[in-house]
């Protein structure tokens, strides 16, 4: 096996230790983003006296066959190859001749492979922007078709009062505008170059690293070379947003999973969304969301393996930081599977308004009858207390609130009149909520118009 690295070594690397020490099972991945930054660090090096223009063309030229190589399925490892860097370099090599040995002059693998990653997670994260805007716009379809539904909403998962179905959809929808904003900031932080770094110290030849940043679609250039190359926070900040989309599906799968039980049967999930039982015939099991809700688990759990492996490790290049790219591409692989069977779930979710309009019971509106004593007058603490009274004299009478008559309600209190009946409506009560983000029709329609702006304005930056 013939190893880049191999002049000082007079002995072979143990078998299982190349194995051990190899990354090439995963770090292939990034062969595109490994030739591109060769290719422009190649320019880089005419540009600083090292390459002739003719060199680097032929180095560039060799580099695009590479990439050809990969793209056609081609591409033959060798035995010797550790990791991507060194598997396109001895190939670059073949190709090109002595010239190809010329590519890592002033560079190391250490400023490679961060440049390499950082652009590999650019184009991950806008990837990624556009699944999570087609489940926003399926969030927004439900909501929009739904706006003014009744519903119940819950507080601890027991009734507490009346909403509709848009404004609970849109609840999960908000979460994922923050989400996407938190991407683009990770993608902000991301597109800084550390090539030119070199190994730690800074490579000794002159190149133009702004214009090696503009040439690779980075905004901005690292401003330390022992930084550039040892910390991997940008990998972590991608994995704290992913764990978080985690778990925000995760809560959305199991209110659906809960509102598609023959308890609550408020939704069906569509015949292409839901499994069956093996035993049971009649079963159809939420599986797509339960294990939407699952891998939450596995989201959270690279996000703390990373920053476990960060924690303590002296500057600056570590081959542990070798075990930072496995997390980040299972989270992508995980979110890029997860993102767009919701939205296709969303979209296909049928509702039955019966089953929740016959879960509007009067208690819901307790909170109103405090308000209509609330409006006559009574401080909110007490017309707290008299409404408790009104609903412990409904249960001992195992009665709904409307059974109540009004002698049994000024029993209570002398304070109701002949109106309060008035205040058992659900539509009157979701249209006393007229503030932003509350339940009045008008309300909601700002929210809708609101929400349709926000999946258009988190930006997507192409690299
Ligand atoms: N495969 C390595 C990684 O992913 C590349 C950097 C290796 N650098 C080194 N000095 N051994 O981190």
């Amino acid at each position: 096996m013939t190893k880049l690295w191999g002049g000082r070594f007079a002995g072979q690397t143990d078998a299982l230790v190349h194995e051990f020490n190899a990354s090439l099972s995963f770090d292939r991945r990034l062969y595109a983003e490994d030739i591109t930054g060769s290719m422009a660090w190649a320019r880089g090096l005419v540009g600083a006296g090292v390459l002739t223009a003719v060199e680097a063309d032929a180095i560039v030229a060799g580099l695009a066959q590479v990439r050809q190589e990969f793209e056609s399925e081609t591409f033959a490892f060798a035995p010797g190859d550790e990791d991507i860097h060194t598997a396109v370099e001895r190939r670059l090599t073949e190709i090109v001749g002595d010239v190809g040995g010329k590519l890592h002059t002033g560079r190391s693998r250490n400023d490679q492979v961060a440049t390499g990653f950082r652009l590999w997670l650019m184009a991950a994260i806008d990837h990624l922007q556009a699944h999570l805007a087609d489940l926003q716009n399926a969030l927004i379809t439900s909501a929009e078709t739904h706006l003014n539904l009744p519903m119940p909403g819950y507080t601890h998962l027991q009734h507490a009062q009346p909403i509709t179905w848009g404004h609970w959809v849109l609840a999960h929808f908000w979460p994922l505008v923050r989400d996407r904003e938190r991407l683009a900031q990770v993608r902000a932080r991301t597109a800084v170059l550390p090539l030119g770094s070199a190994a730690l110290a800074g490579t000794a030849y002159p190149v133009d690293r702004a214009w090696l940043a503009q040439a690779l679609g980075f905004t901005a250039v690292s401003q330390n070379s022992l930084d550039a190359v040892s910390d991997r926070d940008f990998a972590a900040d991608f994995l704290y947003g992913a764990a978080m989309i985690g778990l925000h599906l995760s809560r959305l799968s199991e209110q659906l999973i809960l509102f598609s039980s023959s308890e609550f049967g408020f939704v069906r999930l569509d015949d292409a969304y839901s499994t069956g039982s093996s035993l049971m015939p009649q079963k159809k099991n939420p599986d797509t969301l339960e294990l939407t809700r699952g891998k939450a688990g596995r989201l959270v759990g690279y996000l703390t393996g990373l920053l476990t492996t960060l924690k303590g490790l002296p500057s600056t290049y570590d081959k542990d930081l070798q075990e930072d790219k496995e997390p980040v591409f299972a989270a992508f692989d995980t979110l890029c599977l997860t993102v767009p069977v919701m939205a296709g779930l969303v979209a296909s979710l049928a509702l039955n308004p019966e089953r929740m309009a016959a879960q509007l019971e009067p208690g819901l509106l307790a909170t109103d009858l405090a308000d209509y004593l609330v409006r006559r007058g009574l401080p909110f603490r007490q017309a707290h207390h008299v409404v408790g009274e009104v609903v412990q004299l409904a249960e001992s009478k195992a009665a709904s609130l409307t059974d109540l008559t009004l002698s049994d309600l000024q029993a209570v209190s002398g304070m109701f009149g002949e109106d309060v009946l008035a205040v058992f409506d659900v539509p009157a009560a979701l249209a006393s909520r007229q503030v932003t983000g509350g339940t009045a029709p008008d309300a909601l329609r700002a929210q809708l118009m609101a929400a349709k702006t926000a999946v258009s304005s988190v930006s997507i930056v192409k690299p």
